[in-house]
């Protein structure tokens, strides 16, 4: 048998739930936040806004080819600033790694003058390689970061990969634990688990902005599935309750965004999301909220960059080692009957 059983090719699959789609007024979700300026120096749209006076300067730039919304928030202040969740690019049909992404960034971070001090992930992301690594190169001094329960994704998926333990060794900096404090300039962060998506999954709490990664999506999108290996319906609700329990006020920045007919958006508040979040808005029971992610999970396929994104992300943004002719590999997992 497969070390991969339908239950975890099941939990390995596609994006969030894209049906019931219900448009929401950009200018909705964006105010009270003012855009300042956009860069067209990037492949793709990014922005620039603060939100009050002691709020961090945040960021935002698209990665469309996997969704994923990264971010630069910083101390408008010194200057300091952390990177959550970068893209690596990575194209499956030729094997072929690239830094097309994070070229496209690291001017940007010295034309704006920022230093970088963390290279944060909310989780083990399944659908696209962080590229942590090659913010390290550029930042020496900066700390790699993610939850302390990334040991168990790492435990789950190191024998599926022909990876021992040793191979985890230093692959972060910093394993933070639940509601850890640090400070990135003058503002106080937080990390706060929560989990449902994945086990290791945190939020970052930055004044009164919160990187939620895949914890909760957009209002029109929803949330996230479920099924991954240690993944938890009910644990994603109470989490996104949690989320849903801050001040109204606060700003939720997304990790990826499916829209079906409007622009890519990352920041709702959360008195947007209790109030329109499409699958757990305030009203909506656990046990609704369980059944609909059960029933929307049996039918989601495998993400397209599952086994090179896990066997990267759960090191920390490592590629393999090239073996004697200088080659790298990714490993995928083999199912065929017995008798073949
Ligand atoms: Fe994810």
């Amino acid at each position: 048998m497969s070390v991969f059983s339908s239950a975890v090719k099941r939990a390995l699959g596609s994006p969030a739930s894209r049906s019931s789609f219900r448009t929401i007024p950009q200018h909705r979700l964006l105010r009270p936040a003012s855009i300042l300026r956009s860069y067209a120096s990037m492949s793709q749209p990014s922005f620039h806004f603060s939100q009050c006076a002691d709020c961090p300067v945040v960021f935002a730039f698209f990665e469309p080819r996997t969704s994923t919304w990264q971010y630069i928030v910083s101390d408008p202040v010194t200057k300091d600033a952390a990177l959550i969740d970068t893209v690596l690019d990575y194209d499956p049909a030729s094997g072929t790694v690239s830094t097309r992404t994070s070229d496209g960034i690291l001017p940007f971070i010295e034309k704006e003058g920022l230093h970088i001090k963390y290279i944060l992930e909310t989780h083990a992301h399944a659908d696209h390689l962080t590229a942590a690594q090659i913010y390290k190169k550029s930042f020496p001094d900066a700390s790699t970061g993610i939850g302390k329960r990334i040991s168990m994704v790492q435990e789950t998926f190191g024998p599926v990969y022909g990876l021992e333990p040793s191979a985890f060794e230093g692959a972060f900096d910093v394993l933070f634990h639940d509601d850890q404090t640090f400070k990135l300039g003058s503002l106080n962060c937080r990390v706060m688990h929560i989990p449902g998506h994945t086990p290791d999954h945190v939020g970052y709490v930055v004044g009164e902005s919160l990187f939620t990664g895949d914890s909760i999506f957009q209002p029109d999108v929803g949330s996230a599935r479920c099924d991954f290996p240690g993944g938890d319906a009910k644990a994603l609700y109470s989490s996104m309750q949690r989320l849903m329990a801050l001040p109204e006020h606060y700003r939720l920045f997304v990790g990826h965004d499916y829209p079906a007919d409007r622009p890519q958006l990352y920041v709702s508040t959360v008195g947007e999301q209790r109030a329109l979040n499409k699958h757990s808005k305030a009203g909506v029971s656990e046990s609704e909220f369980v059944e609909f992610r059960k029933t929307r999970d049996s039918v989601l396929g495998a993400p397209q960059l599952l086994h090179p994104s896990l066997q990267t992300n759960i090191r920390g943004g490592r590629l393999p080692s090239r073996d004697a002719s200088g080659r790298m590999w990714f490993k995928i997992p083999l199912t065929a009957p017995p008798d073949l």
